[in-house]
């Protein structure tokens, strides 16, 4: 980067950050990054130039939410169901992932981030699940943000897992509660999301995260994902900050 636009850079961030209400922040933020076709359309560019867009608002929203402070960030990356879509584009969003695991390794590790995997990434291409398996493995120990990437990911397909492995380990129907799967489920050890954000106008879940969503404040904005900038994300965590969560009782703001 040039001095100039750093200079730029850093101002920008250091303007959008302290406005962060670090009091009432998420602690576990859960993304579906949608609209990157549109996006793309409307530009009248292939929509592999939209997914590309898209790889950098990962990164912006990545480094934000590490340095704000949120301690969990999961981004659906690439649902069960996106098998779906023509050959050359699930090859674009695989090449894609592969290379923002391979630039961006170093800069997340030196942030401390921690990297996951949610879904099943038996079948996706060998390049991949290794970079996958090199990120995991060199950001086990990292104690920052916890950063779970929802790849070959769907929601009922993890309930499924769970209650797959329940009945492989045995377990007594005594000992099967509301606990007891959430451990068994992807997101073991890490609270629930409390704010999901939907970008792009759509408003469904599309089999995402959906026992871990029960009691998550939802967001959903016009905003297409490549243009979802920090800016866009300070207005969803406002939004989540002016929230009354209630959780069945009767409330106290
Ligand atoms: C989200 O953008 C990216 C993935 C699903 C991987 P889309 O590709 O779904 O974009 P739209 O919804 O067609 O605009
Ligand atoms: C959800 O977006 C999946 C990801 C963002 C990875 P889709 O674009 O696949 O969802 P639908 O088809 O609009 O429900
Ligand atoms: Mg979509």
């Amino acid at each position: 980067m040039g001095v100039i636009a750093d200079i730029i850079f850093r101002r920008r961030h250091t303007d959008v950050y302290s406005r962060v209400d670090k009091e009432r922040l998420p602690r576990h933020v859960a993304v579906i990054m949608d609209g990157n076709g549109r996006w793309a359309k409307r530009r009248m560019l292939p929509r592999s130039a939209g997914h590309r867009a898209g790889v950098e608002r990962v990164r912006t929203i990545v480094r934000m939410s590490s340095d704000i402070g949120v301690k969990y960030l999961t981004l659906f990356a690439f649902s069960t169901e996106n098998w779906k879509r023509p050959a050359d584009e699930v090859g674009t969003l695989m090449k894609l992932l592969l290379e923002y695991l391979a630039k961006e390794l170093d800069e997340l590790n030196e942030k401390n981030v921690r990297i996951r995997t949610f879904g099943d990434l038996s079948k996706l291409p060998e390049k991949v699940k290794a970079e996958i398996d090199r990120a995991v493995k060199t950001t086990e120990q990292n104690t920052g943000l916890t950063l779970n990437m929802a790849i070959n990911y769907g929601g009922r397909s993890d309930i499924a897992d769970a209650v797959r492995r329940i009945v492989a380990d045995g377990l007594r129907t005594d000992e099967i509660d509301e606990a007891c799967i959430s451990r068994y489920l992807s997101t073991a050890g890490e609270p629930d999301p409390d704010l999901l954000i939907r970008t792009s106008g759509e408003m469904r879940i599309s089999n995402f995260l959906l026992y871990q969503l029960a009691y998550a404040e939802f967001y959903f904005t016009d905003t297409l994902w490549p243009d979802f900038d920090e800016w866009e994300y300070l207005k969803a965590l406002d939004c989540f900050a002016r929230r009354d969560r209630r959780f069945g009782g009767i409330g106290g703001k």
